[in-house]
């Protein structure tokens, strides 16, 4: 298969490690006979010290023109402390969102059996957990109009709007899902206090008679929250809106062990993301240090929506898993062993893959 690959490597160590994961897709392309170009473009701080825009239009031509895009990390700390910064590396993210129209972020939280130890939970709560959040990715508060401040500047707004259709859409690709694994769905909202929420509780009601073989619950989002934690084998398919979505996956991802650990996709148009679901670590950019593993398997996501090419995405999570029990690993998940590269488990995979 020919692949038209969009690299966006972003800030902080998302350059080092969409390199580990482009070292993993081009031994796959070797190892299957796939063609596989890549296209590099410039996003958030990256892009912004560049020509002052997060998300330049060139940007968006080499993502709208791809097959696929793997996405780093994006954001910088200069921008953090500045509430009155103009422009912000964060808003190219939800601009090339929004602009391609992606508008579901998959998220799952699964375990790997050789580092279970590492996860914050006790081990019979953790173990076998695997679960999957559909979190909504370009409605609600975060674009929802109007926002900003009152003349004064005193007082600021944010507006949370959901369409009957924008709640649709998500919610198919999350029974779709559930029909596809255990056949559980969890609708999580705020329904006792939100006029939006009320309106994805109803919503996913009318569409569960269309999904017979799903269970469905509905859960407030604080109880999620706890029971996350708590029992988080309980899941199966999450779906939620846009700002909750991003809060619990953040929570979610740290359940198997480490942040640096769990892949996401962005779908919804013909062109889908992956990206690792940390964020850009900016204080270790640059030291060849950071876990790569979440972008590498971002990639393996990626031959499986994007391409529907199994074995190559099952190859992928194969030689993780081979690598985290050989100890070949980043010092955030090392325990006093050996600690690897960035570049090395890089080369690691690509190479086993191969062998
Ligand atoms: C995420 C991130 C983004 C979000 C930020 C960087 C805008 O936290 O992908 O979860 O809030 O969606
Ligand atoms: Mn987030």
């Amino acid at each position: 298969m020919e692949m038209n690959i969009a690299l966006l490597p972003g800030d902080g160590i998302g350059p080092e490690v969409i390199n580990q994961a482009v070292k993993v897709v081009n031994a796959i392309g070797k190892k299957f006979g796939h063609q596989i170009s890549f296209k590099e473009a410039l996003v958030g701080a990256a892009a912004i010290d560049a020509t002052g825009d997060p998300y330049p239009d060139a940007t968006h031509e080499v993502a709208a023109n791809s097959d696929a895009i793997l996405f780093g990390a994006i954001g910088d700390p200069k921008y953090d402390n500045d509430p009155k910064a103009k422009v912000r590396p964060e808003e190219g993210l939800l601009r090339m969102r929004k602009k391609l129209g992606l508008f579901a972020n998959v998220r799952p939280t699964f375990t790997f059996p050789s580092l279970i130890h590492k996860s914050p939970l006790k081990l019979e709560r953790v173990e076998g957990v695997d679960f999957v959040f559909f979190r909504e990715l370009t409605g609600g508060v975060y674009f929802g109009e109007p926002r900003g401040r009152n003349e004064q500047g005193t007082k600021a707004f944010d507006t949370n709007v959901y369409s009957k259709e924008e709640i649709t859409r998500l919610s198919r690709m999350g029974f779709e899902a559930a029909q596809k694994r255990r056949k559980l769905l969890t609708c999580v909202d705020k329904a006792n206090v939100l006029a939006t929420s009320r309106l994805w509780r109803e919503t996913v009601q009318e569409l569960a008679p269309e999904y017979p073989d799903v269970k469905v619950e509905y859960e407030f989002v604080d109880a999620v929250a706890m029971r996350l934690i708590q029992w988080p084998k309980a899941y199966d398919v999450l779906i939620t809106e846009n700002l909750f979505g991003d809060i619990l996956t953040d929570e979610a991802s740290v359940i198997s062990g480490s942040m640096g650990l769990m892949p996401s996709a962005s779908l919804g148009s013909a062109v889908k993301l992956f990206e690792p679901i940390h964020g850009s670590y900016p204080q270790a950019g640059g030291k060849d240090i950071a876990n790569p593993l979440a972008t590498v398997l971002s990639a393996a996501m990626m031959f499986d929506y994007a391409f529907d090419l199994k074995a190559e995405a099952e190859l992928i999570s194969k030689v993780v898993n081979e690598s985290l029990a050989e100890g070949i690993v980043t010092e955030d998940i090392a325990d006093g062993g050996k600690a690897y590269k960035t570049s090395e488990v890089g080369d690691w995979l690509a190479e086993r893959i191969l062998s």
